[in-house]
C-alpha cells in the first residue's frame, strides 16, 4: 500500500477550509491542523475545526491554535462570506474534543524538525507559517513543499489586485514566498473554477452520509452569502483546490513563475506579482524552460502558479470522499 503524503493543514475554517480538511484527512496523512485568525477570530475558527473533526469522527487529529492576528497589521475577517461564527449554516453542538495546549508555531517547528517529507497546506493568512520560519529558519530546507490557497496570477478578490489570504498578512506572505521552500500557489484565478452549483449541491445531498449532509449545508450558506456579498451564483471551494492538488496533481495545470508580494502599493498591497513572461505564447503548456531567449526574465522561478483545474475530476474526488465518511 502506498504511504500517504504527510501534511500539516493550516486553516481558518471557513466553509471552503472545511472541504479542504475533509479531502486531506481522508486521502493524506494529516499530522495536525493549525488554526489562524482570518475568516473569523482564532477562537471561532479553532472551534470550527474541532466541530468538523467531530462530524467526520476523527477526534484523533490534533488542532493547534496559532496567531490571532497578522504579524504587523490588524486582523481583517470575512463575516459577509462565512457568518459571525466563521462557519454559519450547519447547526452543530459545541465540540466535546479540545484543542491542544501546544501553540501552532511550536507544533509546526517541532514536527518539521522531527519528520521528513512534510507538505504544508495553508488555506488562510500565512502568519503561522512565517512565524515558524522566523523562529527556526533551518526548517525551510526540511519542508518538502508549501501548497497554498492564496494570491492570484491575475485579479484579486478582496481588492482589485489582492486575494484575501495574502491581503490579510502580506508581510507573512513575503516571508514565505522568499523562504526558498518550493511553493505551489492555488490562486483565486484558478480556484474560481471550483464553482459548486445547486445541481452539485443536490447531488451531494443524495449521498447517504451525515458528512454529505454537513457538506450540503455548508454549500447552502456559502452560496447564499456569496450571492449577497459578491453577486456570485456559485459556492467557490477555493481551499479544497489546494488539498486536491496534493492528493492528485493531475487535476491541476500549472506553470513555473516568479511570484513577489507587493507590500507598499496604495492600490496593490497584498498583490502576488506573477512573472511568467517566459511563457508569452498562446499555450502555457509549451515548455520553454530551456528556450534560449524565452527563459525567465531577471530572476529564477520560486513557485508553480496554477492555471487550470480539471473540475470534473475534482467533483469525482469530492463525491467519493463524502461517500466514504460516516
Ligand atoms: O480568498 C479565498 C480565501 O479566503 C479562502 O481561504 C477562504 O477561506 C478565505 O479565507
Ligand atoms: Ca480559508
Amino acid at each position: 500500500m502506498v504511504e500517504k503524503q504527510k501534511v500539516i493543514m493550516d486553516c481558518d475554517p471557513g466553509h471552503d477550509d472545511a472541504f479542504a480538511l475533509m479531502l486531506a484527512i481522508q486521502h493524506l496523512d494529516v499530522l495536525g491542523i493549525t488554526t489562524i485568525g482570518g475568516n473569523c477570530s482564532l477562537e471561532n475558527v479553532t472551534a470550527n475545526a474541532l466541530k468538523i473533526l467531530e462530524v467526520i469522527e476523527r477526534p484523533d487529529i490534533g488542532v493547534y491554535p496559532g496567531h490571532s492576528r497578522p504579524l504587523s497589521s490588524e486582523l481583517v475577517t470575512a463575516p459577509q462570506f462565512h457568518g459571525e461564527s466563521g462557519m454559519d449554516g450547519p447547526v452543530l453542538p459545541e465540540p466535546k474534543i479540545k484543542a491542544q495546549n501546544t501553540h501552532a508555531v511550536d507544533f509546526i517547528v517541532e514536527t518539521l524538525k522531527s519528520t521528513d517529507d512534510v507538505i504544508i497546506i495553508p488555506t488562510a493568512p500565512l502568519t503561522n507559517i512565517a512565524a515558524a520560519l522566523n523562529r527556526a529558519p533551518e526548517i525551510a530546507s526540511r519542508i518538502k513543499e508549501i501548497c497554498l490557497m492564496g494570491g492570484s496570477v491575475t485579479f484579486g478578490n478582496w481588492t482589485p489586485a489582492a486575494e484575501f489570504n495574502i491581503f490579510v498578512d502580506p508581510e507573512a506572505a513575503y516571508r514565505v514566498f522568499n523562504s526558498g521552500v518550493p511553493i505551489k500557489m492555488a490562486g483565486v484565478n484558478f480556484t474560481r473554477q471550483c464553482a459548486i452549483t445547486e445541481t452539485h449541491r443536490d447531488r451531494i445531498m443524495m449521498i447517504p452520509t451525515k458528512t454529505a449532509k454537513f457538506a450540503a449545508e455548508l454549500i447552502d450558506f456559502f452560496m447564499n452569502a456569496s450571492k449577497e456579498a459578491a453577486y456570485l451564483s456559485v459556492a467557490t471551494l477555493h481551499d479544497a483546490c489546494a488539498a486536491a492538488w496534493v492528493i492528485n496533481s493531475e487535476l491541476v495545470t500549472s506553470v513555473p513563475m516568479r511570484i513577489d508580494i507587493e507590500l507598499k502599493g496604495e492600490y496593490t498591497r497584498g498583490m502576488t506579482v506573477c512573472d511568467y513572461r517566459h511563457l508569452r505564447c498562446e499555450d502555457p503548456e509549451i515548455d520553454l524552460s530551456n528556450h534560449p531567449t524565452m527563459k525567465f526574465r531577471g530572476r529564477n522561478p520560486n513557485a508553480e502558479g496554477a492555471l487550470r483545474l480539471d473540475f470534473t475530476g475534482f467533483m469525482g474526488l469530492l463525491y467519493e470522499t463524502l461517500r466514504n465518511y460516516p
